[in-house]
């Protein structure tokens, strides 16, 4: 009977420190994910001050940025959990608290389109591989409206990542969040196709609207990293959307009501935003969704 037990004890012991070391380890490498360096050299990007240049960076900013930094660009605290820390996305603007004070014009190019801080370090969650392919021209009224915006005094606490969060973001748990590491820096820059009621425009926005980080590259729907998210579905014609009208798309993103009844629920899909798109635009998108091929891999829902 001692016998058995001093093995057991040992046994746990071992496994107790295997554990331990594993999450050494784990905590080691998610603190070098987070403090890697990328030498960006940002593109230059002309940032006119005309009023239609800064009306259309309100309109992209209002669809496609403001569900995570505030309508008035004063920033969220995005993610705060005890346990696992808290990353704010910041306040964008001029005021107490803002990046507006330091930021130059290569900043936000590099931040945006790089998900690169000045200082060289990876911006998490920003989805900026979405954002990689908008255009030089749509880019720069973006930057524009930010740059006009009115301040806001809104500090927001540090990013901080707890030993527990960076053992899960080194096991990828949260799934691909950190963008710098996997966007093409130097290559060609994506083709910007002309605004129109067209699949191809339904593309670009598409994939500078961040649909696909939730519903997977190819748009056959995957689990997304956020806890607690549900399933974010199959969108192209293997999916639910098959049997949708282009209307119905458009209800479905302005009231969050699907045709079949279902409820979207906003927390996890922002389709309140997504609804402020014209009408033209959201029927591009919808054309694009429609064109996809139905493919072999089939969604679980
Ligand atoms: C899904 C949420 C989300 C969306 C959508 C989003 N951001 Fe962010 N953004 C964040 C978070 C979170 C951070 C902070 C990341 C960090 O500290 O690691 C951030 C950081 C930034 C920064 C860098 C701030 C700094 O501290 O240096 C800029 C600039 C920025 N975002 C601009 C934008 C713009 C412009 C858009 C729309 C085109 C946008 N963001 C859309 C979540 C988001
Ligand atoms: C932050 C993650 C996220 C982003 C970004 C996102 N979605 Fe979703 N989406 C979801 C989730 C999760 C659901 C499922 C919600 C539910 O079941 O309540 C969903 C549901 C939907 C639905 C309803 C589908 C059905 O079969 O009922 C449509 C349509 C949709 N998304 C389109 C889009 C489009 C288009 C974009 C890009 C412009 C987009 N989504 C961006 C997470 C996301």
């Amino acid at each position: 009977m001692r016998k058995i037990l001093k093995w057991l004890g040992i046994i746990l012991g071992s496994l107790i420190g295997l554990v331990l070391i594993l999450a050494a380890v784990l905590i080691t490498i998610g603190t070098s994910q987070l403090n890697k360096t990328y030498d960006i050299e940002p593109e230059t990007i002309a940032i006119p001050t005309d009023s239609d240049t800064i009306a259309r960076g309100q309109y992209i900013y209002s669809t496609t940025c403001a569900s995570c930094h505030g309508d008035n660009l004063a920033g969220t605290s995005f993610f705060d959990d005890p346990a696992l820390g808290n990353i704010p996305a910041p306040n964008l603007t001029a005021g107490n608290g803002g990046i507006g004070n330091t930021y130059t014009d290569a900043d936000y190019v590099r931040a945006i389109r790089h998900g690169v801080r000045p200082d060289g370090t990876p911006l998490m969650i920003m989805p900026s591989n979405a954002f990689y392919y908008f255009s030089d021209e749509d880019l720069g009224a973006i930057i524009a409206y930010i740059k006009n915006a009115t301040p806001q005094n809104q500090p927001w606490p540090a990013k901080r990542l707890s030993p527990m969060g960076r053992i899960l973001l080194a096991a990828g748990a949260f799934g691909d969040v950190l963008h710098a590491e996997t966007i093409d820096h130097t290559g060609p820059r994506p083709t910007a196709p002309a605004q129109g009621v067209t699949a191809v425009y339904g593309e670009y926005l598409v994939n500078t609207g961040d649909c696909r980080n939730c519903h997977g590259p190819d748009l056959t729907g995957q689990q997304p990293g956020e806890p607690g998210a549900p399933f974010a579905p199959n969108l192209t014609s293997s999916g639910h959307l098959a049997d949708w009208s282009a209307e119905d798309f458009i209800a479905a993103m302005r009231t969050g009501q699907t045709p079949d009844g279902h409820e979207i629920d906003g927390d996890f899909m922002p389709w309140e935003h997504i609804g402020r798109m014209t009408d033209d635009d959201l029927t591009a998108m919808f054309l694009y969704l429609q064109s996809l091929p139905t493919t072999t891999t089939e969604s679980t829902k």
